[in-house]
């Protein structure tokens, strides 16, 4: 996996959060509570900014329409099946790096992996965004 360094921990205080472009991906990097988190900046509802949502409880509410996600693993809290990417995270020399790809069983935008056996699993299908977000929740 590889880390990238983001910032200096002194930069990102208790309650704040960042939004950090890497590549193709943004990354919303939150500081809760004296720990760091990182989940996708885009909400998969209407792609609002998730790094300038608020956190409640350790769930970051969508600024837009209040769609919330668990900072942990990214689980919405609305539908048991929705997550979105969470990022590891790591300190270093008093910098903070994010690894890149997104943790494993987090599939983007789609539903959790399977349990099943793997020679089931083509029957699930993978779904890398909503083609249409309305049709998945609401
Ligand atoms: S864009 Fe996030 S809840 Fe609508």
């Amino acid at each position: 996996m590889k880390f990238i360094k983001v910032m200096k921990e002194e930069e990102l205080p208790i309650g704040k959060s960042a939004i950090i472009s890497a590549g193709d991906k943004e990354i919303a990097l939150f500081n809760y509570k004296g720990k760091y988190y990182a989940i996708t900046n885009t909400c998969p509802h209407r792609g609002s900014p998730l790094g300038e949502g608020r956190i409640e409880e350790g769930i970051v509410i969508c600024p837009n329409h209040e769609w919330r996600f668990r900072l942990l693993d990214g689980a919405n809290m609305q539908n048991p099946e929705l997550f979105i990417p969470t990022y590891p995270v790591k300190t270093k020399n008093e910098n903070i790096y994010i690894g890149l790809e997104a943790e494993e069983g987090n599939i983007a935008y789609g539903k959790k992996a399977s349990n099943l056996p793997s020679s089931l699993k083509f029957s699930i299908p993978t779904i890398q965004k909503p083609r249409n977000p309305d049709e998945e929740l609401d």
